[in-house]
């Protein structure tokens, strides 16, 4: 299979961790016979520097092209204290979201075993939690109306919902239901907003198409206490662009790490892969940050834009592999790691490199 993948390392560690999901897209294309050419592109404070804008109109070409985009993370402690500032990197990556129709994003939150003792929940409340979040992505508070009045002295952010907007995510979260335990939790705050009301209108109307799937209608502050409460409750989750953000931070904490949670953006066209973590100034630059989320974001890559299915697993078995063989980087070791196993960015994605070089052997034979 022959396809064109645009990186996006973008800003802060995004650039180290992308850097070992280029890697293991590279290792998948040698051992299962594909040609994979990679382009990069400039987004967020990186684009800003060099042309001033966080998504230059030659990125914005460059993606509509390709057949898949691996971003990293957008961001830079420069603009977080500073509320004037009129471009920042963040709008680099919501233009992004809306200009290539990505208006379903999937987030599974899956622990794997090894790294049970790594979150701050019980593992007794955690073994076996599986959750797939999508969380709309091009609209709501994020994309509606907004701006300042009275003198400057008010500032206003619009929640809005359209009908369709809300059928399309709820027809995909579905249909996933479907194909996992037919359950599905709508979230929405329904009991106070009026674009709530609509969602769970619309999900309840939807509903009737898929009668197979059971729908709980749950409010959001209720979701986020019984996340941590019961994980296992929850199967398929559909929910707003502002909730999910929240939930699905929160819900990283299931995965043991934020660094090992990727995401899929998809909708209209191309599909773009990403970790749920920001660019992480803290650690930007010192080669700890955890390349896991990214790797993983390539396996879904993988999957969801190519129909590489056998890849795409190889490539989850090899990060389990690692993590069964004791290996972590910073973030998920814990007081029983020995030192000599926790990794850095580059030596973590060497391993998972290994590892699908040990898996593969059979399936690149069938294919040369
Ligand atoms: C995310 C991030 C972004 C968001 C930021 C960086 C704009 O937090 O992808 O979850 O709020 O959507
Ligand atoms: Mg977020």
């Amino acid at each position: 299979m022959k396809k064109n993948i645009t990186i996006l390392p973008g800003d802060g560690i995004g650039k180290e961790v992308t850097a070992s999901g280029k890697k293991v897209l590279e290792q998948v294309a040698e051992c299962f016979g594909h040609e994979f050419i990679f382009d990069y592109a400039l987004i967020g404070h990186e684009a800003i520097e060099a042309t001033g804008n966080p998504l230059p109109d030659e990125t914005l070409a460059k993606l509509k092209k390709s057949d898949a985009i691996l971003f990293g993370a957008v961001g830079h402690p420069k603009y977080d204290n500073d509320p004037h500032a009129k471009v920042r990197p963040e709008q680099g990556l919501l233009k992004m979201r809306k200009e290539l129709g990505l208006y379903a994003n999937l987030r599974p939150i899956k622990l794997f075993d090894e790294l049970l003792g790594a979150s701050s929940i019980r593992p007794e409340i955690l073994k076996g939690a599986d959750i797939l979040f999508f969380r709309e992505l091009t609209g709501d508070v994020y994309f509606g109306e907004r701006g300042r009045k009275e003198n400057n002295n008010t500032a206003y952010d619009t929640m809005i919902y359209s009908r369709y907007e809300v059928e399309r995510i709820a027809h995909k979260a579905f249909k996933a239901a479907q194909t996992r335990n037919k359950k599905l939790t709508s979230v929405d705050k329904a009991n106070v907003l009026e674009s709530s009301r609509l969602w769970r209108e619309v999900v309840q109307d939807i509903a009737k198409q898929y009668p197979d799937v059971t729908v709980e209608h749950m409010f959001v502050d209720s979701a986020a206490m019984k996340l941590i409460q019961n994980p296992k409750s929850f199967d398929v989750v559909v929910t707003g662009n502002l909730f999910g953000d929240i939930l699905t931070d929160e819900a990283s904490q299931i995965a043991g790490s934020m660094g090992m949670l990727a995401s899929a953006s998809v909708g209209d066209k191309v599909g773009l892969y990403e970790p749920i973590h920001g660019s992480a100034h803290d650690i930007t630059g010192k080669g700890v940050a955890n390349p896991l989320a990214s790797i993983l974001s390539a396996a879904l890559l993988l999957d969801i834009s190519f129909g590489l299915k056998e890849e795409a697993d190889a490539v989850i078995r090899a990060v389990e592999q690692s993590l069964k063989d004791g290996y972590r980087t910073r973030d998920i070791a814990d007081a029983t790691t020995p030192l000599e196993k926790i990794l850095g960015t580059e030596v973590m994605g060497n391993i998972i490199c290994n590892n699908i070089r040990m898996m593969a052997p059979a399936a690149a034979e069938k294919n040369t």
